[in-house]
């Protein structure tokens, strides 16, 4: 049994909290961090768990009763705990983005690098979705051949808060297709344009200009379109088409009951991606507990890599979202630790 490390008891900290003390297996919540002091001490109380509220994050990462850390602060406070942790040895499940930048992600690689070893696995949790995981099987099969189009819609029924901003779109939100897809299509990407369109006037936000739609060119010439229309008012739809050469796949509709009833069949929509991808969550986390016991390392995928490529293409996308034009993608030479 690890004793886990929580940094950051917000949203989904409390989410994964909560997880660990009552779904996933081969984890304790030991330890709770938190600079708004009263939401981890919240936590520890709403969650009923027997675990330490420290004063810093230094401090949790440090102590020898700390096994392993889950990084869940502010995308722009997972830099420093995360290179503490590769400097004291310590793996570390950290959310997405890997960090606010592709010259931090940088750093973190860079020391993974340098310790000659994979401290770090990110929380691009839909990597661990079934759905997803099978589209990827399939692909790998060969069943449909090379991949040539997709299409794929993120679509929210309402912003997360009303000062959510046009930028914000590509790290919080678009990033998720910026890892799937190119964990699905296996290559790197080449260039991305993005295009704002017509302003939902049931958008609340006054600074977030969306939807937005990203097209995206792989290195082999192959082309991914993304809608992302965060205020689509009818629940949070996650779509995903995949246009091979000799067929398409698409990721199926979660299994929701129909319901049959006044000349009408309905089905339910879930209403946010706490719903939608709780089992990906589950199995990251499973996943990344039997890989640091069984091996000492964290599961095998996403990387430190795959959250340092994720930043260089959302800069990409934001360069093209400023200037209003196609921007080029060029991700460096992978190191071997990552190969
Ligand atoms: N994988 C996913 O689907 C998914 C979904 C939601 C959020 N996230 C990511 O999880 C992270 C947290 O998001 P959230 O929605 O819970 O946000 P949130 O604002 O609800 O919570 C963030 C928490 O971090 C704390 N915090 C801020 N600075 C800190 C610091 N320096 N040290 C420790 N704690 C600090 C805040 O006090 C707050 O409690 C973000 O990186 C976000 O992108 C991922």
């Amino acid at each position: 049994m690890l004793n886990v490390g929580f940094i950051g008891c917000g949203s989904i900290g409390r989410d994964h909290i909560e997880r660990v003390r009552n779904t996933v297996a081969g984890g304790r919540v030991a330890g709770v961090f938190d600079v708004v002091d009263e939401a981890a001490r919240k936590a520890v109380s709403d969650f009923e768990v027997d675990a330490k509220v420290y004063g810093s994050a230094q401090e949790l990462i440090d102590d020898d009763a700390i096994d392993v850390v889950v990084v869940a602060s502010r995308n722009d406070a997972h830099l420093e705990p995360i290179l503490r942790c590769i400097e004291i040895g310590k793996n570390v499940l950290t959310e997405k983005p890997l960090t606010k930048t592709s010259e931090e992600s940088r750093k973190i690689v860079d020391a993974e690098v340098a310790a000659g070893r994979r401290f770090v696995q990110v929380g691009f949790n839909r990597r661990y979705d079934p759905g997803y995981r099978r589209l990827k099987a399939i692909v790998e099969s060969g069943e449909i051949g090379s991949l040539l189009l997709s299409n794929c819609r993120h679509y929210n029924a309402a912003p997360a808060t009303s000062y959510y901003k046009t930028d914000d779109v590509i790290l919080d939100t678009f990033i998720h297709e910026i890892d799937v897809m190119q964990w699905l299509f296996g290559e790197n990407y080449a260039a991305i344009e993005m295009k704002i369109g017509k302003r939902n006037s049931l958008n609340p936000a006054p600074d977030l200009d969306e939807p937005q739609l990203a097209i995206v060119e792989t290195e082999s010439g192959a082309i991914i379109t993304v809608e992302i229309n965060i205020n689509c008012q009818y629940g949070y739809d996650i779509q995903c088409r995949l246009v091979g050469e000799s067929g398409i796949v698409a990721l199926p509709d979660p299994a929701m009951p129909e319901i049959r009833k006044n000349l009408a069949i309905t089905r339910e929509i879930d209403p946010s991606w706490t719903a939608r991808f709780e089992e990906s969550y589950n199995e990251e986390f499973k996943a990344f507990f039997q890989s640091v016991a069984r091996t000492g390392g964290p599961a095998a995928i996403p990387t430190a890599w795959d959250g340092y490529i994720a930043n260089i293409t959302g800069e990409a996308a934001l360069a093209s979202l400023h200037d209003k034009r196609r921007v080029e993608i060029n991700i460096p030479e992978k190191p071997d630790l990552y190969k």
